[in-house]
């Protein structure tokens, strides 16, 4: 593959660039063959998306979860930490109203990037085109580790 990051937009494509390049302990993650949740985060389950305002697909290797949302901190971080505690507790998300996710928030930010409160989220999260099932198993995973 030749030089995919000329298809995205330059400050997208330098976060994808520092997501991909970012080593992590999850990344090398074994996940359990039922576990399908495990495998689209880790990237074994490898999901279609977008950026917003963009419909050219993005390479597959860098939408897995793992890329940007690795570890707990937020010092830092490229994106927020996807945990249990990160996604359930009642707070306000970038400025919004208090909020939390359920399955559904979380599907419509994996989706349509908007948070539980209907802030959009930044150009740097991708839009998946992924199924109720996938996204369920997806978020099951997350809040159960
Ligand atoms: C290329 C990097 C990248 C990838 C890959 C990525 N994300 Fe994100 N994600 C982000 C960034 C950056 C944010 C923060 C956006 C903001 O604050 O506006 C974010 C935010 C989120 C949020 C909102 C969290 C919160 O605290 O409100 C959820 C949920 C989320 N991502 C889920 C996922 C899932 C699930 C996957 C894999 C299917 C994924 N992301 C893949 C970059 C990424």
């Amino acid at each position: 593959m030749a030089r995919p990051f000329r298809c995205v937009t330059r400050t997208a494509a330098i976060g994808l660039a520092l997501a991909v390049m970012t080593p992590s302990a999850r990344a090398q993650a074994e996940c359990e063959p039922a576990d399908l949740g495990c495998a689209i985060f880790n990237g074994q389950h490898p999901m279609a998306a977008h950026l917003r305002d963009d419909d050219r697909p993005l390479p597959s290797w860098t939408t897995r979860c793992v890329n940007c949302h690795a570890g707990a901190s937020t010092a830092a971080a490229f994106a927020p930490p996807l945990t249990h505690d990160s996604l359930l507790a009642a707070t306000p998300r970038r400025g919004g109203p208090i909020s939390h996710y359920d399955v559904t928030a979380f599907c419509r930010a994996v989706k349509d990037g908007v948070d539980p409160a209907g802030v959009l989220l930044r150009k740097s999260m991708p839009r998946y085109q992924i199924a109720d099932a996938e996204c369920m198993a997806l978020w099951r995973y997350i809040v159960h580790q």
